[in-house]
């Protein structure tokens, strides 16, 4: 069954068009993440299902009925957003128990939900305490504990773990995913961030400039993209991006980069011929330096950089014109300078036309 539902969902700042006719539908009780570049139109879209910001046309369904004129605090939602505000004279059970209260629940049941959620959380011996008395990973944890206390139906999370740092935001996000495991409610979360997107999502929807650039499960999107856009977009470091030209018929097959490099593969995709400008999609950890491995072909590079991060080495080196990243093993380490002959796993290139910036090739056809 369908939660939520958009229909052709359109949204006008004056001149600006920050929502181009989207439509979504997500499953009850999935973790769904609109995950895009800043500015691109999530917080209005999220902020529209939330009832905080007037659509233009379109209609938002929420648990099969039309919302678009119910007031926010009809739509059986809660919102938890990037600069939560806890109140600061209020303890941690006050700031946890005051939506329960503005809706009249009785002070028995305000209890046990408050010391069921603070437990869920792990903040359960902070009750007492004031806000100015907790860390920001706590703090954060209260602001979502004053979310799920209520009991929604349908919760919406705008990049609540912006403001925290690295590590706790690597935290946070696990608990995230866990608190959604054991409570099981539709969750809606917004973000900017591709690692986010990528771990908490059983659905992505990356959106671009207003409008749903491609939707689906995380590794559908990683291994399938339909466009530059989303292949660009997920995946750290990100996908390399070479111009290259394709060959099709007499000497080799494949796709000359420049005059001294060249990839060889036996069977160009239907529908390129031969001297068409196509764009090789290759992500950094699909080269190596073994030249053992079925369907490689190697490019002779030089490397001019060398970023060691313990689990990995990122190696950077000029290839037809631009810098080219490869992620090769941790102590495969070569001084900048030298040169090297590195393998690209043909198998997973991803083939680009530069005309429309789509991949070629049916969907499902190419990847892996
Ligand atoms: N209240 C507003 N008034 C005018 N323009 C706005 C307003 N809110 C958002 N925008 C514009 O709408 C677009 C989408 O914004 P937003 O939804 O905040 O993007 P995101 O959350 O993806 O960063 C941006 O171009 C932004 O400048
Ligand atoms: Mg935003």
């Amino acid at each position: 069954m369908s939660d939520l539902t958009l229909n052709d969902v359109h949204k006008y700042y004056g001149d600006v068009h920050a929502v181009r006719g989207v439509s979504l539908d997500v499953a009850e009780g999935a973790f769904t993440v609109l995950v895009g570049p800043s500015g691109c139109g999530k917080s209005t879209l999220l902020r529209m299902i939330a009832g905080l910001e007037e659509i233009d046309s379109g209609d938002i369904v929420i648990g099969g009925q039309v919302v678009n004129r119910l007031r926010p605090k009809d739509r059986n939602i809660a919102m938890v957003f990037q600069n939560y505000a806890l109140y600061p004279y209020l303890t941690i059970f006050d700031n946890i128990a005051f939506g329960l209260r503005a809706h009249r629940v009785r002070e028995p049941e305000v209890a046990r939900r408050v010391r069921e959620t603070a437990a869920m959380l792990g903040i359960a011996d902070l009750l007492e305490r004031h806000p100015r008395q907790l860390s920001g990973g706590q703090r954060q944890r209260v602001a979502i504990g004053r979310a799920i206390v209520r009991e929604a139906g349908l919760f919406l999370f705008d990049e609540p773990l912006s403001n925290l740092d690295a590590q706790l935001r690597d935290e946070m996000r696990a608990e995230l995913k866990r608190l959604h495991q054991d409570i099981g409610k539709t969750m809606i979360y917004v973000t900017h961030d591709q690692i986010e997107a990528m771990t908490l999502a059983d659905r992505i929807v990356l959106l671009n400039e207003g409008r749903i650039e491609q939707e689906g499960a995380p590794l559908d999107l990683f291994e399938r993209p339909r466009t530059r856009f989303v292949a660009g977009f997920l995946g750290s470091p990100q996908m390399n991006f070479i111009e290259a030209t394709a060959m099709t018929d007499g000497a080799g097959t494949g796709f000359r980069i420049d005059a001294q490099n060249t990839l060889s593969l036996e069977h160009v995709p239907d529908g390129i011929t031969d001297g068409q400008a196509v764009v090789l999609g290759i992500r950094p950890e699909h080269f190596s330096r073994d030249d053992s491995r079925p369907h490689c072909q190697p490019l002779d590079v030089v490397i001019d950089l060398v970023q060691p991060t313990g689990t990995r080495t990122h190696v950077q080196f000029p290839v037809g014109g631009r810098q080219v990243t490869a992620e090769l093993g941790a102590h495969d380490v070569e001084p900048p300078g030298t040169r090297v002959r590195l393998m690209v796993d043909m198998r997973r290139l991803v083939l680009i036309d530069p005309a429309t910036d789509r991949v070629i090739g049916k969907e499902g056809e190419r990847g892996s």
